[in-house]
């Protein structure tokens, strides 16, 4: 029987009750939910040595099979090349790129004892998923291992335009890898379109239907957005309604409104922007004065990489200041706290909000976007401000207020818009954008995936 091998970077916890803020973990955890199958990754430790032997426990219907690195290869795999390279310039951050021949070297390393593990471990017949930008040259490494299974890849993070792309050194070699694949996935339309443009230009690609031909290989290639469940996330948005920790938030805000920004503590993510956005409404609309809080929840992350330190400085010093400025005996302009909460707890703050402000400087797609969106009563639903540079802009631009992150001005303004919008408008933006969030479920982002693997 033909199985599902997941491959990832990232595992979920395998702990009940642990949660870790990031995409592509809580995605592929709901999607493998249904389906069963092998899940394969980096078990979070770096004290391994490269021959240590695998860990498989089995939770649920998903078999957890975990290798540690070591820490030279989290040094050069994880921290220099994964995030010092490829998550800096896909996100169009080319000013924080840090580009090193040995990180390079380290990368592909550890890409190939995944490789030799999956030579170990697949049959014939099984289906390999392979999901984000640590393991692009997996499938190259997989071929080289004598592995001839389907092979998908899917990035969650923006493809950027060919020329930010040729600024890694190794992006012939690096987009060739990708051309391994049997099918490659993005979030949008317009991240294909930069893949398929790099192909076209640089590698003599010809792009026919959604076959693309680079030389003797042809690859399928499309747009599969990664959706969630809104129904199970609506459902736990009501689960801790009664919890301690939304009673506290609650009495804090003595019923002022409440805007709401959750997110990994990344420079990709628009915080200080975020902060000076609303400073400039107080500043603008002082209606607004000991009316409102703004709630980010900011999670530190790669905090051993140099601009992830300098944001996380960054933000601090904003915040202080802001509130500084604006902090009366009895109202606190920001709360801005360093960590996780539960799921349901996160969504019933959603639930608990006017508005959700979602506005990332460039973002693979932002399923807090939709998370938000799922989490709200319909009988009296909050606005989502949102990016135009998250990939769920392309699905969400009609129901939500949109804004440049880059104009700061017009996140006050779009912040105050949310503000006021009467209860009936909020009502048909939300019908609208629910019915885009169970069109494009995370099942149909899988079996959509799948299927064209398949055939
Ligand atoms: P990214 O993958 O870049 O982190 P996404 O918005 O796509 O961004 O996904 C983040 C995921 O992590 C969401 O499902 C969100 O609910 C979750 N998350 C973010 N911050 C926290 C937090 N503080 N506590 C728990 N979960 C979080
Ligand atoms: O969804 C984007 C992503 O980079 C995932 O690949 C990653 O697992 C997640 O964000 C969190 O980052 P990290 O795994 O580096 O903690």
């Amino acid at each position: 029987m033909s199985r599902l091998i997941v491959v990832s970077n990232r595992v979920a916890p395998i702990t009940e009750g642990k949660s870790t803020a990031g995409g592509l973990v809580v995605g592929v955890l709901d999607a493998l939910r249904e389906t069963g199958g092998i899940w394969l990754g980096w078990s979070g430790d770096i004290s391994g040595e490269p021959s240590t032997a695998p860990v498989t426990e089995t939770v649920d219907n998903i078999d957890f099979c975990t290798i540690p690195l070591t820490q030279r290869d989290y040094d050069r795999y994880y921290r220099g090349f994964s995030n010092g390279v490829l998550w800096p310039t896909f996100h169009y951050r080319i000013d924080l790129s840090q580009y090193n021949g040995e990180d390079y070297k380290g990368y592909v390393e550890v890409n190939q004892r995944f490789a030799a593990l999956l030579a170990t471990l697949a049959q014939p017949t099984d289906r390999l998923w392979v999901h984000d930008y640590h393991l692009i040259p997996l499938a190259q490494a997989c071929r080289e291992q004598g592995l001839d299974n389907r092979i998908g890849f899917f990035l969650h993070i923006p493809f950027p335009s060919p020329s930010v792309l040729r600024t890694i050194p190794r992006h012939r070699e690096l987009v060739l890898a990708l051309c391994q694949y049997d099918l490659v996935g993005f979030q949008t339309q317009g991240d294909t379109q930069a893949f398929v443009d790099y192909a076209t230009r640089h590698l003599d690609g010809v792009l026919e239907g959604d076959i693309l031909q680079v030389g003797e290989r042809r690859i399928r290639v499309g747009s599969y957005p990664i959706g969630i469940h809104p129904d199970q996330v609506k459902t736990l948005s009501k689960q801790s309604a009664r919890s301690k920790q939304l009673d506290a938030l609650k009495a804090g805000l003595q019923h002022r409104k409440l805007i709401v920004s959750v997110d990994r503590l990344d420079y990709s993510k628009g915080l200080v922007q975020r902060f000076d956005a609303f400073d400039c409404l107080l500043e603008t609309a002082p209606q607004h004065r000991g009316k409102v809080t703004l709630v980010q929840i900011a999670p530190p992350s790669r905090q051993d990489v140099q601009g992830y330190r300098q944001i996380r400085r960054q933000l601090e010093s904003a915040a202080g200041r802001i509130n500084g400025k604006w902090t009366e005996l009895s109202w606190t302009p920001i709360r801005y706290m360093n960590r996780s909460y539960e799921r349901s707890l996160l969504m019933s703050f959603f639930r608990a909000s006017q508005v959700g402000l979602v506005t990332p400087m460039r973002d693979g797609m932002n399923l807090v976007a939709k998370e938000y969106i799922a989490s709200q009563p319909a009988d009296d639903p909050g606005v989502l401000v949102l990016s135009e540079f998250a990939g769920a802009a392309a699905e969400m631009q009609d129901g939500a207020i949109m804004v440049n992150p880059f104009d700061t001005k017009a996140m006050a303004d779009g912040l105050d818009l949310a503000l006021r919008m009467p209860l009936q408008q909020r009502k048909k933006r939300y019908e609208h954008l629910m019915e885009v969030l169970r069109a494009n479920d995370l099942s149909r982002w899988r079996d959509r995936f799948l299927g064209d693997l398949e055939s």
